[in-house]
């Protein structure tokens, strides 16, 4: 971490937290923002590595190391998006029966829940592009990194749940300028990245708290509802390992893998970079 100096919490953010406090459950009760760290996932990570509470919120104006998915940066300047790591302990969030690894389902949950957070604070319609990318007419709005931690017995200590979200419009990279957008783009006036923040927070905590009956199952379809592309539109999917699939997407599968059509055969993708052909 680049230096560990919080700084006091802005009181837009302060107040917009205190009016969602009955909503926010254990998320949120410890919250440290930063004027700039290398990346908010790394500040927590050590945190959590020291033992600090499940729903320690970190955030940052700017960072300087911001991390995506697949070893990409995350573009990260400062007064242009939100940065946001969240502390998840295991022992928390394991009554939920999962079909899935703690770690895949959080970082389902965690799309669903930033797509109604946005949805909710700012009205603008933002869509889930597998895996996890929130998006408004193919344009991306907001990335999510979840990290798991497991000790050396391969026991998961913790998941840093990492998300970010272009509020303003800025200089991004050439390579990702045109796939790029920001909610005050999008809906051409102020946004109240505050309101954005708690919302976001207030929607993570009650879907993860959500435990009831088939509460995986609800998640899932909430999901599928939130993400049309993930059925019909013709994609290619560049895998990691650099092998890539094309074809119509079929829907996600109950493990949350993409289905893809190909040539009237459906194929499973389990991670990877889906491109709209
Ligand atoms: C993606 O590639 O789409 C995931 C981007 C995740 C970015 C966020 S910003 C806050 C947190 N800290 C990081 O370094 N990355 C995540």
């Amino acid at each position: 971490m680049s230096s560990f100096s919080p700084r006091p919490v802005p009181a837009d953010i302060a107040h917009a937290l205190a009016l969602r406090a009955d909503r926010l459950g254990g998320i949120a009760a410890r919250f440290l923002y930063f004027e700039t760290v290398s990346s908010t996932n790394d500040v927590a990570e050590t945190l959590a590595g020291n033992g600090t509470a499940h729903g320690t919120v970190v955030v940052a104006d700017a960072q300087a190391s911001g991390r995506g998915r697949m070893g990409r940066t995350w573009f990260s300047p400062p007064g242009a998006g939100l940065y946001v790591s969240v502390v998840l302990r295991p022992e928390v969030l394991q009554p939920l029966a999962l079909p899935l690894s703690l770690a895949s389902s959080v970082s389902l949950t965690a799309g669903v829940a930033l797509a109604e957070g946005i949805r909710g604070a700012s009205g603008l319609p933002a869509e889930i592009k597998w895996p996890n990318d929130l998006v408004v007419e193919r344009r991306k709005l907001c990335g999510i990194l979840a990290e798991a931690s497991s000790n050396s017995a391969h026991a998961l200590q913790h998941i840093i749940l990492g998300y970010g979200i272009n509020i303003r419009p800025a200089a991004y990279p050439p390579e990702i300028a045109d796939r790029a957008t920001s909610l005050e783009s999008e809906l051409g006036r102020p946004v109240d990245r505050a309101a954005v923040l708690a919302e976001t927070l207030g929607c993570l905590a009650e879907w993860l708290r959500d435990t009831s009956g088939d509460a995986f199952g609800r998640m899932l379809d909430r999901w599928r509802a939130l993400s049309p592309s993930s059925t019909g539109a013709r994609v290619e999917v560049v895998q990691p390992g650099g092998g890539w699939v094309a074809g119509t997407t079929a829907g996600i599968d109950t493990d949350g893998a993409l289905l893809v059509s190909v040539a009237g055969e459906v194929r499973r993708v389990i991670a990877g970079e889906v491109r709209w052909l």
